[in-house]
Order: C-alpha cells, then sequence, then structure tokens
C-alpha cells in the first residue's frame, strides 16, 4: 500500500522505515529540511539502532522517500498516519497544537481526493483527541476513515519492538478502517486489538504510567531496602520469578527519564483532575521519581560533605544505554544541583555530551570516563553504559545503575538502593 507519515521524529521515521522494510511505499512528511535530506540520503535522522541501515536499504529500493510537501504526501497514498510530536505543558497537559495542525492540512487536501481516505493517529494523544481529529478531518464532509494505533517502541530498540511487538492496538469508529490497517501488518506475527478510539488511546497511557509506576515501585522498595542493608536487586529477583510480577522493569536506580514515561503520566494526571478525579498513586509515581536522583547526592554528602568548590564526575548524561537522548534524565536534574551547590561539574557519555551541551554549556565534558575519573574528587553513575562496568576507583563513587560489576566496587562504592 501507498502510506504517508506526518512527522519524522523517533516515531514517524521508524514507523516509516519499518513499514517500507514490510514492502508498502513510504512517503515521509516534515517540515525540517534536514530530516527531509538526510532520509532521502539514507541516513536515519535520529540515533537508533538499525535505523541506518533500513532506511539506506529501502530508500534505494524507492520504497522510501521524504518531503516537505504534505500535500502531495497525502495526495499520492491512500493511508496516512500522523506521528507528529505530542510535548508537555508546564502544567502536565499535552500540547496538541502539531497534532491538530497536521490534522487541519490533512483535512484540506482530503477535500481533493474521491477514494476513501484512511487517517491513523499514532501519536501519543490524550483521551478524546482522536474524536477531535475526526471532527477537524470531517469538518467539510470528505470521505475518509480514522484509526489510533498507538506505538509501544522503547528508544535504542524501537525497529525491534516495531517488527515484533507483543500486540498491535486498533482503535477505530468504523470496523472496515481497522480491518485495512490490519492488513498493513499483515507480515508481522502478533495479536491484533481492535477497540474503539479511546480505549486504544487509553491502553497506551495506561501501558506507560503502570510500567512508570512499577519502577517507581522498585525505586521505593530499594529506598526501603538501602536504610536496612539489603540488596534490592536481589529482592527483585526473587519477586520477579513469580510470573505475575515478571522480572522486567524491577531495576532500582537513578529512576525514570525520557520523552515518554514522565510526559504520559504527567498527561494522564492532567486528565484524572480535569475530570475530578485525584490520581494518587500516578502522583506519587511521579513524586518518587523526581526525589531520586537526589538522594544520590544525599549519599554523596554523605561521603564528602559539601559539595561546593568539590570536583564531581557524572558518568551518564543519556536518559537510558543505547540512544543519546536526555530528555528528563537523572543526568539533567543532577547537573542542575550540582551546579546550585557550587560544584565543578566533569561529564562524560559515549553517545550524548552534544545534546547535554545545549543545555548546560558552563559544565566540563571529558572525551572518556578515564578523564572524568582523573579529574574529579568523586563520580556519579547515571546512566548504565555498558564500558562503565569495568570501572575501577577507589574514590567516592555513588552508582545510580548498578552498573559496576561487585568484583570491581572500590572501597568508597555505594549503590543507591543496594
Ligand atoms: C517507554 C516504553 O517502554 C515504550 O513502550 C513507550 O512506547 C515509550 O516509553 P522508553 O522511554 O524509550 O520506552 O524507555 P524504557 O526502556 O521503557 O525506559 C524508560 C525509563 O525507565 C528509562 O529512563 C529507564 O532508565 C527507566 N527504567 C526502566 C528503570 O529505571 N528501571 C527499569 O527497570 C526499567
Amino acid at each position: 500500500m501507498k502510506v504517508s507519515v506526518v512527522g519524522t521524529g523517533y516515531v514517524g521515521i521508524v514507523t516509516g522505515a519499518c513499514l517500507a522494510e514490510l514492502g508498502h511505499v513510504i512517503i515521509c512528511v516534515d517540515v525540517d529540511k534536514k530530516k527531509v535530506n538526510a532520509i532521502n540520503g539514507g541516513k536515519a535522522p535520529i540515533f537508533e539502532s538499525g535505523l541506518d541501515g533500513l532506511i539506506r536499504k529501502n530508500v534505494r529500493k524507492k520504497r522510501l522517500s521524504a518531503t516537505r510537501n504534505l500535500e502531495n504526501a497525502v495526495l499520492e497514498s491512500e493511508i496516512t498516519f500522523i506521528c507528529v510530536g505530542t510535548p508537555s505543558k508546564e502544567s502536565g497537559e499535552t500540547d496538541l497544537k502539531y497534532v491538530f495542525g497536521a490534522a487541519q492540512q490533512i483535512g484540506k487536501v482530503l477535500r481533493k481526493k474521491k477514494g476513501r481516505h484512511l487517517v491513523i493517529v499514532k501519536s501519543t494523544v490524550p483521551l478524546g483527541t482522536s474524536e477531535k481529529i475526526s471532527e477537524i478531518l470531517g469538518e467539510k464532509r470528505v470521505n475518509f476513515g480514522i484509526c489510533m494505533n498507538p506505538e509501544f517502541l522503547r528508544e535504542g530498540n524501537a525497529v525491534y519492538d516495531f517488527m515484533k511487538p507483543d500486540r498491535i492496538v486498533i482503535g477505530c469508529e468504523k470496523k472496515k478502517d481497522a480491518l485495512v490497517l490490519k492488513k498493513l501488518y499483515t507480515k508481522i506475527n502478533t495479536p491484533v486489538l481492535i477497540t474503539n478510539l479511546r480505549t486504544a488511546e487509553m491502553i497506551k497511557y495506561a501501558s506507560n504510567s503502570f510500567l512508570a509506576t512499577k519502577v517507581s515501585f522498585i525505586n521505593e522498595i530499594g529506598n526501603i531496602c538501602k536504610k536496612l542493608g539489603i540488596d534490592v536487586y536481589e529482592v527483585a529477583n526473587g519477586m520477579g520469578m513469580d510470573k505475575r510480577i515478571g522480572p522486567y522493569f524491577l531495576q532500582a536506580g537513578a529512576g525514570f527519564g525520557g520523552s515518554c514515561f514522565p510526559k504520559d503520566v504527567s498527561s494522564l494526571v492532567y486528565e484524572a483532575k480535569k475530570i475530578k478525579y485525584g490520581p494518587r498513586l500516578l502522583e506519587s509515581a511521579l513524586e518518587i521519581n523526581r526525589e531520586q536522583p537526589l538522594k544520590m547526592l544525599e549519599l554523596l554528602r554523605g561521603k564528602i560533605g559539601s559539595l561546593d568548590g568539590k570536583r564531581i564526575g557524572v558518568l551518564g548524561l543519556a536518559f537510558k544505554e543505547n540512544t543519546d537522548d536526555i530528555r528528563e534524565s537523572p543526568a539533567n536534574t543532577v547537573i542542575k544541583r550540582l551546579k546550585e551547590e557550587g560544584a565543578m561539574v566533569h561529564a562524560y557519555d559515549p553517545k550524548a555530551v552534544e545534546n547535554m551541551r545545549k543545555i548546560h554549556a558552563d559544565i566540563n565534558y571529558e572525551k572518556s570516563a578515564a578523564d572524568v575519573i582523573k579529574k574529579s574528587d568523586a563520580l556519579l553513575i547515571l546512566t548504565e553504559w555498558r564500558e562503565f562496568a569495568s570501572i575501577k576507583t577507589d574514590k567516592p563513587m555513588i552508582d545510580g545503575r548498578h552498573i559496576i560489576k561487585k568484583s570491581l566496587r572500590g572501597k568508597n562504592y555505594d549503590g543507591l538502593c543496594w
């Protein structure tokens, strides 16, 4: 099928490249000329393992292209995915200006088309948004169908997660549209759940909010274990053997970051309060997560006293390993506080330095972990990059990601929750 994908951020470009790999003809649309040129040049506009090769191969096979011209892309395709960003406002409310903007532009083009055109909302949108998009599209009675098809892609594993999902969720107004979309995914062997638009929106929010809450849960247990001298990783090991709990998302540490968990949980909290429900569990999950990175500094002060004037090494800037993304990363929270307390920061990350430099230009960035260790009085580990596992030093260290091998831990090593 011929498909247009509006928005080539991390969801859009992965969706486009993977659908092309499944044999469809994909036209990606973005306003950013750099991204459009990168894709047409066979390069991924973001760092995501396996994506470059997928783009290069499908551009070469003429199954994947990119353009800034949304009108042509929609006219030439039968299905259009909306994959534009849905950033958070200060209040936690989701900013839908890009989604509604895309819907308005698509609606305008659909008035020029005869055959039925399917619009798929893949951006993570609050409850009821897909219905509003349907109203925008249908203002002038165009012949269209709408589905809500949430993504469950993890950064760093996005291509794998697209090609081997645990399930595909399709919310729709008309079942016939869901069946057309289901056909698009024929080559992916996984259960397909067809439901209504709102339920599909809620499945996305509830899934992410559950995973985020599971992280805050194990961090709360970890904080209790720390006071009792218990290693929460051994506790998690015992918990995870119960198949009702499972071993995943029980890694205690500096907390969750990224462009999804914090935003999605805050959005669900905001929407719940709008309908006069107080989501205490979700608010606590966010509160525990906000405080978690700062507990590392409490432990550090316990070891070296005031941080004022001290040289503190920050190893790891990305919100997790295998990505250059620093959005809502615990490292950002820690660096901010270190600067407020007068510490001199020496930071290193294999991938994320340039992104962090855009936020904190006034700290020292080193070329390697060894350089950070040499230039620092004490160390904090904020991202579980494999290369940090073999660090051996007797300098005071707070490990926030349980990454340092037990046999290598120096005499001044301390774990955040172990
Ligand atoms: C998440 C969801 O997993 C994905 O399904 C959704 O589509 C987007 O949001 P992502 O944010 O890319 O994906 O990363 P994920 O691997 O889920 O980790 C999220 C955060 O939780 C990271 O900061 C990670 O360090 C943290 N985390 C995860 C923990 O602290 N402990 C864990 O056990 C697991």
